[in-house]
């Protein structure tokens, strides 16, 4: 079994090249089981599974200077910017034990989402999968002889310790995060891809993400997390998602939409049902949340299409459909769910295969 100790490094001092630059685009990922608790250091308390996305994504650049003064400087869309100096700091902090190298540099970070930042969006997955993946193309340069799984998996490693779901940030298209019977090599500390040969009607799903609400949530998904210390359902919640989660094995296997669907909404309401019956309680859906949802249920059984919804931590609606029946799902969102987002915003995304070095 893979342990915390498999990714400890030591490189000597002579090793280290003076200088270095490494560009990653790392996309974003929706979960259809949802991990929503957890414990330290960042270790979920369920097992998750992510369709990897496409579009959204986050490219980062980290150039390395050897230097006494391990500053970092931030650059956002070209922009410097220090406010987002404490959490890449804080990130450095929690993975230098095991990429101690990192500390013989100063940085620069210049990095960019291919979503508005203010879209509702979160960026804390992509971005820190993208940055952790800069770190370990540094390691590789200090130690070529690191194979690619290894990379990969420290790379997860790493960019959970940023942000939890951002472990399954790095590769596609389904990812397995946190330790499950049924999952082969299933880890609390890394995502592992799905093991299992994927039916065609999951190939190149569909998401277009709806953007009901663009503003700074009122919870952040960090107070969320732990809100489930101490709540009353919690225990059972963490054992319900396991089971759905070997549902959804299965089904992803034998490519039954329908129970999917069934799944997957479940999910995405549990989720917000534990945020509805944490203490203090909080809401993060808005009207048109619901609005989207009823006629997405509406629309199904009157085509019976298998179009269905999942919702993150937020207002926005995650709308996921086959490729078999893209046209008769677009046409229905351009004409009847449009309306209900933040001045018609909307991203059509879908199914990704994983970070990619540029
Ligand atoms: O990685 P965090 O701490 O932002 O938590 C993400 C939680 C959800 O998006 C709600 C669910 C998930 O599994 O991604």
């Amino acid at each position: 079994m893979t342990t915390e100790q498999d990714f400890i490094f030591t490189a000597s001092e002579n090793t280290l090249p003076e200088n270095a630059s490494f560009t990653w685009k790392a996309p974003s990922n929706i979960a259809l089981i949802k991990y929503w608790g957890k414990s330290k250091p960042q270790l979920p308390k369920n097992a998750s599974i992510s369709f990897t996305l496409d579009a959204c994504y986050t490219q980062t650049t980290v150039e390395f200077t050897k230097s006494t003064n391990a500053d970092i400087t931030v650059y956002f869309e070209e922009q410097q910017k220090d406010d987002f100096k404490p959490k890449i700091q804080q990130f450095i902090n929690r993975i230098k034990e095991y990429v101690p190298f990192i500390t013989e540099y100063s940085m620069i970070v210049r990095t960019r989402n291919s979503f508005p930042h203010s879209s509702g969006i979160a960026s804390s997955a992509s971005g820190m999968a993208a940055l952790a993946l800069c770190m370990m193309s540094l390691e590789k340069t200090i130690n070529p002889t690191i194979s690619e799984d290894y990379f990969f998996q420290k790379a997860s490693f790493l960019a959970r310790l940023g942000s939890g779901s951002a472990a399954r940030s790095i590769e596609g298209p389904l990812v397995v995060w946190g330790t499950h019977p049924e999952i082969k090599n299933s880890s609390d500390l890394f995502g592992e891809k799905f093991p299992h040969k994927v039916h065609e009607n999951f190939h190149n799903f569909h998401d277009t993400i709806l953007l009901v609400d663009k503003g700074e949530k009122q919870v952040s998904s960090t107070v969320g997390h732990n809100l489930m210390h101490n709540h009353p359902f919690a225990e059972q919640r963490f054992k319900q998602a396991n089971k759905n989660l070997a549902k959804l094995s299965k089904v992803l296997q034998t490519g039954d939409l329908k129970s999917f669907i069934h799944i997957v909404e479940s999910e995405a309401l549990t989720l917000h049902a534990m945020m509805l019956t944490s203490d203090p309680y909080f809401i993060l859906m808005k009207p048109n949340t619901l609005e989207i949802i009823q006629k997405i249920w509406k629309f199904r059984a009157e085509t019976e299409t298998n179009i269905c919804f999942t919702l993150d931590a937020g207002a926005n609606v995650h709308v996921l459909y086959p490729e078999k029946e893209k046209e008769i799902c677009n046409k229905f969102i351009v004409n009847e769910l449009i309306k209900y987002c933040q001045n018609q915003h909307y991203i059509c995304d879908m199914v990704g295969f994983g970070a990619k070095q540029i």
